[in-house]
Parts: C-alpha cells; sequence; structure tokens
C-alpha cells in the first residue's frame, strides 16, 4: 500500500531515573547489554527489518549517544596500527550501520510528545517507533511482520504480548478481535496502563508501533493522559475508534524479548543473552548453575 521506504524512530529522552547514579551522565538507552549499549540492539533490529534512516529522539546527555554512532578516527587508526581487526571491526560496525539522525526533545512530555518531534523529518513516510527498553531477539523477527501487516492494510500496527493480569498497569493494553491469521488482531481499543480490573485484556502493548505519518495530526491535539504526559496510546485509541479508517491492528509476538526497563529486569536481559552467546556461555553456563546451586 505505501510506496514510501519506512524510517524509525527510537525515542531515547527519558531521564532514567531508574537506574540512578548510573544514567546521571548518560542516557539509560547507553547501558550496555552484555558488551553492546542497548540503542544498539534497537537500531540493529531496524536495519535488519531494512530500514536505514533512523531518527533517534533525544533529551539530556545527547552526546554519548551521537559520539556511539559516529567514527572515531584515533581509536580505529590505533587498532589498525595494532593489527587488532575484530576490535576494528566492532568498533565500525555501530558508525556503519545505518543513516542516523538526532532531534532533540526539549521537555519530557511523554512518548506521544517524542514521536510528534519526529514529524518534520518523517515526512509523509510510514515509519516505525521502536522503543528502547525492549529488546527483540533477532532470531524471532517482529518488526518485518509488522511492517508487512502495514502495507497489507494501511492500519497502525502495535506488537501485542500476552502477559499475567498482575502486570498489565505496567502498559498499554488493548481490547482486541481474532482475524483469520491466529498471530494478528484487530485492535478495537486501547488504554493506557490500566489497573488489572480495568483492563480490556491481557495483551500488553510492547515497545514497536509502525504508522502511517496521519498519526502526527491525531498527536498534534492529543490532550496529555496518564501521569499527565501526552500518550501515544491515546493517539492509537482515536485511530482504533474510528470506523471509518483502516484502524490498529495487533501482532502477537509469541517470540524471546528482554525487558530492560528497571534492574532486574535489565539483570535478567544481560544473564540471558550472555548464556546465549557462543563467546562467552561456554564459561558462563556452568558457572550460572553453580552459582545457583549456592542461592
Ligand atoms: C510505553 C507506552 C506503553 C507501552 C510501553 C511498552 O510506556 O506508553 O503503552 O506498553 O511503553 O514498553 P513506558 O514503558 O514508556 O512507561
Amino acid at each position: 500500500m505505501s510506496l514510501k521506504p519506512f524510517k524509525a524512530v527510537i525515542p531515547a529522552a527519558g531521564l532514567g531515573t531508574r537506574f540512578l547514579p548510573a544514567t546521571k551522565a548518560m542516557p539509560k538507552e547507553m547501558l550496555p547489554v552484555v558488551d553492546k549499549p542497548a540503542i544498539q540492539y534497537v537500531v540493529e533490529e531496524a536495519t535488519q527489518a531494512g530500514i536505514h534512516d533512523i531518527l533517534i529522539i533525544i533529551g539530556r546527555n545527547k552526546n554519548n549517544l551521537s559520539n556511539h554512532f559516529d567514527s572515531v578516527p584515533e581509536l580505529e587508526s590505533t587498532l589498525r596500527k595494532k593489527g587488532d581487526e575484530a576490535k576494528l571491526a566492532k568498533v565500525q560496525q555501530s558508525s556503519d550501520l545505518a543513516d542516523i539522525h538526532f532531534v532533540r526533545q526539549g521537555e519530557p512530555k511523554g512518548l506521544g510528545h517524542a514521536v510528534l518531534r519526529a514529524r518534520a523529518h518523517v515526512g509523509d513516510h510510514p515509519f516505525a517507533v521502536l522503543l528502547g527498553d525492549d529488546l527483540i531477539d533477532e532470531r524471532d523477527p517482529l518488526l518485518t511482520t509488522m511492517l508487512e501487516e502495514h502495507e497489507r492494510t494501511g492500519a497502525a500496527i502495535v506488537a501485542l504480548l500476552e502477559v499475567e493480569p498482575s502486570q498489565i498497569h505496567l502498559y498499554g493494553a488493548a481490547a482486541v478481535e481474532t482475524t483469520d491469521n491466529p498471530d494478528v488482531v484487530r485492535v478495537t481499543g486501547l488504554v493506557e496502563k490500566p489497573s488489572a480490573e480495568d483492563a480490556p485484556s491481557n495483551y500488553a502493548v510492547i515497545g514497536r508501533y509502525v504508522l502511517a505519518p496521519s498519526v502526527f495530526d491525531i498527536l498534534e491535539r492529543t490532550e496529555p493522559g496518564k501521569g499527565g504526559e501526552i500518550q501515544l496510546t491515546d493517539a492509537l485509541q482515536e485511530l482504533a475508534a474510528d470506523a471509518d479508517g483502516p484502524g490498529v491492528r495487533g501482532v502477537v509476538f509469541r517470540g524471546r524479548r528482554y525487558d530492560t526497563g528497571d534492574r532486574v529486569d535489565y539483570i535478567k536481559a544481560i544473564v540471558q543473552l550472555a548464556a546465549d552467546r557462543e563467546d562467552l556461555g561456554p564459561e558462563l553456563r556452568p558457572w550460572f548453575k553453580d552459582f545457583a546451586a549456592t542461592l
């Protein structure tokens, strides 16, 4: 349906207060997950889905982020002189990944406001929004399925995960109807961080969205909602309620996802990913077992 290439928007302007003092002078998106900053996983996910134009919405401490995606000539020439090709490749990998742009959010007025800051750069392209707190395992492609679903239907696409009812208050929750495809649902309503009693289902919106640029007009007039912030969920609710439009659809994700949003989940993500790595796993796995036995 959309002939223009997709762009990607990565909001990275949060204050990261759960990780203080680590995030005092560094965005939380730069925290390492094993040996790569969290945001690099997200940028790689976008490029693996074929998106090469990426806009990062930045807040305080933006320099760390932009430096990470820039080349570092001194470091590169030192590694080249030493003949350390493996490390040189690692340094160059993040600067060669994609065409990365930055815009400042200014005030932290919510996810909807952050996404609206992308309007000038995105223009009239369809775009994906990727939140850095959710890491999706590269072996379980989600974004590609969402892009295809958007191209096929023109709908706004959210990624949905079935969570325990006790967890739904941490997410946007979706009211859904089934479709012919067991992995795709029609979203009939969305509510930001409801209590377990008020939640329309236990389908939680996780941090991947594929949107048409028309969402910007809605965001422009979206009033602050939950927590006094301009919520992307509220703009999507308007699309879901519009009977004449293409609506909102959910791709149900059943793969591996690592939440890095709070300290416990962040540590779990590192342990899981490190245990799975070919270079680190063989040494770590027996150690994890021994360590667990001491607990
Ligand atoms: C944001 C969204 C929420 C969504 C979540 C996914 O919340 O507002 O709807 O479920 O991301 O991670 P946040 O986690 O930024 O508070």
